[in-house]
């Protein structure tokens, strides 16, 4: 019978065929220690001399790391495997003899792992990130599924700017110029007001000139756009749908936790409510914190998320900053216009903002003086106004950072490793 790794438990003390690479090996005289992979898992293979004929245990003895084979036997129980299982092989059918393959087990620097990333995918390590990113995204569908939200895709290639215009990729549009996408938002809105209650999931693009460990250049977002729901109301969907994530991701994630020794009990206590926390008293906070430099007005660095963040032991909303440090869309508080009804969700433990959202600017003459301050005009912006015209409603939004929530909730220090093929500063390759 042939089957992978993951259906194992269902073929105890039968005979299977797996196909499988060689992850690693370890061989004595009378026995070899065979660790497969197959993409589904990893699972120990064992040849005994005296169980096979003499020709397959000298090919287990000898066989390369990430050599493919065929690899038959029997399916046993193991509580010593963390996988619970191990196979006691009877035959193996060599496909491919792989030679030098270049990552070894041994310990190797950050830049030549990022060169041999197409490579550097197969370890155990970037097996979990990624089985913890698919959860995160599997999740994501569920619950707005579940939630009767529609799912909408906004294009790529644009010719407006949703978040400003310094970080825009520019591109030509045959004799147009044209963007890639730094957020769907724009069309979201757009969407929200034909179905309702609609997500998007899909890659967005900044030219940021940012070296640091959350920026990528080219990032998977998460938007929804809801009408009829204010700011506080959006605040609930987003802390029902990150814990939703959260306890998603410690219920069918177990292996891949523990492959990266995640400290769960961090993530255990990520339930709604949310703390909520205002830009103004943030800024008191900080400086009692000892953070004298930051003035009212200024937007917040990574060093200020982190520190914010520590005082609390879930992920914190900060809410309503200062208008002019927020894009031209959000909306102003109603009783104070110096601040917007937004709110960024800043994830513990150092890894910073992980949601941007606000409720949105409804009125038409108020987003036409907006569209005055901010220079915007032409048909890229035009069908964005009529929003505004034609049954305009209280709509709020926002957008989740895939990586940043990969990085957070698998435990890993840097985005570059939460996407299979990073687009980084100075970074194009593979
Ligand atoms: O806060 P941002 O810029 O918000 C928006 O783009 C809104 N239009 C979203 C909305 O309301 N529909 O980006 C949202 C999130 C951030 O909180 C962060 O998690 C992530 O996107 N993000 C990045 N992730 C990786 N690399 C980058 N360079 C990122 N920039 C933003
Ligand atoms: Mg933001």
């Amino acid at each position: 019978m042939k089957t992978t790794i993951s259906q194992v438990p269902t073929y105890e003390g039968q005979e299977v065929t797996i196909g499988a690479w060689l992850a690693n090996k370890r061989s004595s005289g009378k026995i070899a220690f065979l660790q497969l992979r197959d993409g589904t898992g990893f699972i120990q293979g064992v040849v005994a001399k005296s169980g096979v004929p003499d020709d397959t245990f000298q090919l287990a003895k000898n066989l390369n790391q990430e050599s493919s084979v065929y690899i038959t036997g029997t399916i046993a129980a193991d509580s010593r495997s963390p996988f619970g299982y191990e196979m006691q092989v009877t035959a193996i059918e060599l496909i491919q003899e792989a030679h030098d393959y270049p990552i070894t087990p041994k310990e190797h620097g950050t830049e030549f792992l990022m060169d041999h990333r197409h490579l550097w995918l197969r370890s155990s390590r970037q097996h979990a990130v990624m089985k913890i990113r698919n959860e995160i995204i599997r999740a994501t569908y569920q619950f707005f599924n579940d939630n009767d939200y529609v799912k909408i895709d906004p294009p790529i290639l644009t010719g407006s700017s949703a978040e400003g215009t310094t970080e825009l990729f520019h591109t030509k549009y045959f004799d147009e110029d044209a963007y890639l996408s730094q957020s769907g938002q724009l069309y979201m809105e757009a969407a929200a007001m034909a179905f309702g209650k609609v997500f998007s999931f899909g890659p967005t693009f900044r030219a940021e000139k940012s070296k640091t460990r959350r920026h990528l250049i080219e990032f998977w977002m998460i938007e929804p756009e809801m009408a009829f729901i204010d700011h506080d109301e959006s605040l609930e969907i987003q802390e029902q749908y990150v814990s939703f994530v959260v306890q998603s991701v410690l219920k069918n994630c177990q292996l891949e936790l523990q492959t990266l020794n995640r400290d769960t009990s961090k993530l255990e206590t990520v339930k709604a409510p949310f703390p909520r926390i205002s830009y103004d008293d943030a800024v008191a906070l900080l400086k009692e914190k000892g953070f004298d430099d930051i003035e009212w007005g200024e937007d917040f660095g990574a060093p200020h998320e982190t520190a914010i963040a520590e005082s609390f032991n879930k992920p914190v909303f900060i809410t309503n900053y200062p208008a002019d440090i927020k894009a031209f869309y959000m909306k102003p508080d109603p009783e104070r216009s110096d601040v917007v009804l937004c709110a960024d969700l800043i994830a513990p433990e150092g890894y910073g903002e992980v949601i941007g959202g606000s409720q949105r600017i409804d009125d038409l003459e108020l987003m036409k003086q907006r569209y005055d301050e901010h220079g915007l005009s032409g048909p890229a912006y035009k069908w964005y106004l009529e929003l505004r015209q034609y049954g305009s409603v209280p709509h709020s939004g926002f957008g989740l950072g895939l990586e940043r929530t990969v990085a957070w909730i698998a435990g890993v220090e840097h985005v570059r490793e939460t996407i299979p093929f990073p687009r980084l500063l100075n970074r194009l390759y593979p």
